[in-house]
């Protein structure tokens, strides 16, 4: 989730990309860097970046008269940047700036934005991630196209390079070569040309030396806003970033390119006909508009999954064939694998549970979880026939860590799942599966966790295609059910009426303790349903296997303890609802979880949250959200704050 600015107007470029990007910094970021056209007749008209590390060639074959297009780039905190260009500053008004957040690269100089082309005439920033970067960028190499980064960005800067060159060549064949003197119109027909070869996720802006005054920024399935000033105009990824200087913003739709120069802003879609903008006042206080109009990151997080599980999923299935290379471990290999350990702590340890489930199911390999802290004293019995999974959002976990070092040790193969590109975890793993959630703020993980166990699935999958434990049709049934999965958690997402409700209840908010019950894979769902509760509204909440409920926890059962249940279509549904009839019968305060048209459930709750109908293995996606929803609520009624609750920190980076 990465951050861009791009500025035209009459002010000092620099100031606004700076200001702009530091509105953005909620999003996480790890590097940052912005490009200037300069003024004509500047003083400071530098032909090289200034910025040591970047100016790999990169460079500026400034000779035809108009500015020179500088970029300066730093690794770290915006601070860094400031300094760089309070070192040597940067003058001239139009100018593109970015924060990056790493997906594809480590966070190094070469890899922050904004990218060249090859001329180095043409700068672009970007936020997403392009899924056929790797095959583009074989097609442009085998062009003659050199590359500096390891980023999918600067595939975009280059396929756009070579959708201007040609209209240097090309007689005009539709609206595709335009010849017009409209400002912006012939860089915006070669991005709308790159676009349609672009597979997956983007918002992008663009400048280029020969079209001085302008900016084009384009998007799909990536957010962009463009900020409407008087003889200045905006674009940004997010609203914060205009916020100083306007509260008119026009909101870009996927496909849609806009044109921005000082006198105005053009929508136009990819065929390069105009389009009516979508206008819309911003009333929302800068504090507000950095949630993105919720009350907390939490909440913002929460409804961000299904994106978060796009992501995630995003080109894992290609020709019936599961994508993984991350594993480097080829079928023979896997073959010779004769267990999986799973290593995590907290709810990434719950998305283990959930792992362990799956993987013995689909490929058929016996699985253990450990909790991090207690498998680095363990002795575990771990070889090079093991595959080690090191399940931690954060990648920096101490004891994820040190578990990841005993497993190597011992000779074990170790996996990463980590959401933060370049943390600690993925220099000590032997390879990584990132979930490309974006950036989680609230301490309580709500998107990476549904991210993490989406990953899962499909190492699962991977594995069991690798071992033929799955026919081919069922890897792609389950394929095609795990995509439909951010959609109906999308739609899950709008109805929430009854979980509200619930939770502002006089017997959630009072209760003392809690008790959540589920079976089979509904048991790590209960337990990271327990630990959301805990986390952030400070009732105690206790998670069990339903079936064990007898054999201890009902001795707790009062009317004043709420007892939630995971019932959703599953082989041990009957069993489920036998123990919930023993907590009613002891007048618990009964709420379920279950899956949608199962009325029955009614009989047996005071509160039933219905979720999707998907397959049993898959549920724990779709269960979780209402928990998460409800965990928020009660935590909201109680006055407590959920983004950053009590003696709790969002990485643990000691034993
Ligand atoms: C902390 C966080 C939890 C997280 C756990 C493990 O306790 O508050 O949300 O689940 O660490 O973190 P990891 O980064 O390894 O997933």
């Amino acid at each position: 989730m990465c951050g861009i600015v791009g500025y035209v107007g009459d002010r000092q470029a620099a100031e606004v990309l700076l200001s702009g990007l530091a509105r953005l910094e909620y999003r996480g970021y790890d590097s940052a860097g912005v490009a200037i056209l300069h003024d004509h007749g500047h003083d400071h008209n530098h032909d090289h970046d200034v910025d040591a590390d970047d100016d790999a060639g990169n460079g500026n074959s400034n000779s035809n008269g108009n500015g020179a297009l500088t970029l300066r780039k730093s690794v770290g905190k915006l601070a860094a940047l400031r300094e760089a260009l309070d070192a040597e500053p940067l003058s001239g008004s139009v100018g593109i700036g970015h924060t990056r957040w790493a997906t594809h690269g480590r966070p190094t100089v070469a890899n922050a934005h904004p990218h060249r082309d090859c001329s180095g005439d043409l700068a672009l920033v970007h936020n997403g991630i392009i899924e056929n970067y790797a095959s583009l960028r074989e097609e442009l190499r085998r062009e003659g196209h050199s590359f500096l980064s390891d980023t999918d960005t600067e595939v975009i800067a280059h396929l756009i390079e070579t959708y201007w060159n040609e209209q240097d060549t090309k007689q005009p064949t539709g609206s595709e070569y335009v010849q017009t003197s409209q400002p912006g119109l012939r860089l915006a027909a070669a991005v709308a040309a790159a676009m349609r070869r672009l597979k997956g996720a983007y918002a992008i802006a663009v400048m280029h030396r020969d079209e001085p005054g302008t900016i084009v920024a384009a998007r799909k399935d990536s957010p962009l806003i463009v900020g409407l000033g008087q003889d200045e105009n905006f674009v940004a990824s997010d609203i914060p970033a205009v916020l100083e200087y306007t509260r008119e913003v026009v909101i870009l739709h996927d496909d849609e390119l806009a044109i921005l120069s000082a006198d105005g802003v053009t929508v136009l879609n990819t065929c390069l006909e105009e389009q009516e903008p979508e206008l819309l006042h911003v009333a929302w206080s800068l504090e507000a508009a950095e949630k993105g109009g919720y009350e907390d990151f939490m909440l913002k997080e929460i409804h961000e999954q299904p994106t978060a599980l796009r992501e995630t999923l995003r080109g894992r299935l290609v020709d019936g064939v599961v994508q993984l290379s991350e594993l480097e471990l080829d079928d023979a290999e896997i073959a010779g694998l004769n267990q999986v350990f799973i290593i995590a702590c907290g709810t990434s340890y719950h998305a283990g549970r959930i792992a362990e489930i799956v993987m013995e199911v689909w490929a058929r390999i016996p699985t253990e979880v450990q909790a991090s802290s207690e498998f680095r004293y363990a002795d575990p019995i771990i070889d090079e026939h093991t595959l080690v999974v090191a399940i931690t959002q954060s990648g920096e976990t101490a004891d994820t860590l040190a578990g990841v070092r005993e497993a190597r040790a011992r000779g074990a193969k170790v996996m990463a799942i980590t959401n933060v590109v370049g943390s600690r975890v993925t220099r000590e793993a032997d390879g990584v599966i990132y979930t490309h959630a974006g950036p989680e703020i609230g301490v309580a993980a709500t998107k990476t966790f549904t991210s993490q166990i989406a990953a899962l699935n499909i190492l699962a999958l991977k594995l069991a295609q690798s071992k033929g434990t799955l026919e081919q049709r069922v890897i792609e049934d389950i394929y095609d059910e795990l995509s439909s999965l951010p959609e109906l958690v999308a739609n899950q997402l709008l109805h929430q009426d009854e979980i509200q409700a619930c939770a502002s209840g006089d017997c959630c908010i009072n209760a003392c303790t809690s008790l959540f019950l589920g079976r089979g894979i509904g048991v790590p769902v209960a337990m990271e349903g327990a630990l959301k509760l805990k986390e952030i509204s400070y009732i105690h909440a206790e998670a069990y296997p339903a079936g064990e409920m007898k054999h201890g926890p009902i001795a707790l059962i009062s009317p004043e303890v709420p007892v939630i249940g995971i019932a959703t279509n599953a082989a041990t549904y009957e069993k489920v609802i036998s123990n919930i009839e023993e907590v009613r019968a002891r007048d618990a305060q009964v709420m379920l979880v279950g899956t949608e048209g199962n009325e029955e459930l009614r009989h047996y709750a005071e509160h039933v949250f219905y979720v999707p109908e998907v397959s049993e293995l898959l549920s724990p996606i779709v269960a979780t959200v209402p928990l998460q929803l409800l965990a928020y609520y009660i935590a909201k009624a109680r006055g407590c704050n959920v983004d950053q609750p009590r003696n709790l920190a969002k990485s643990v980076t000691v034993e």
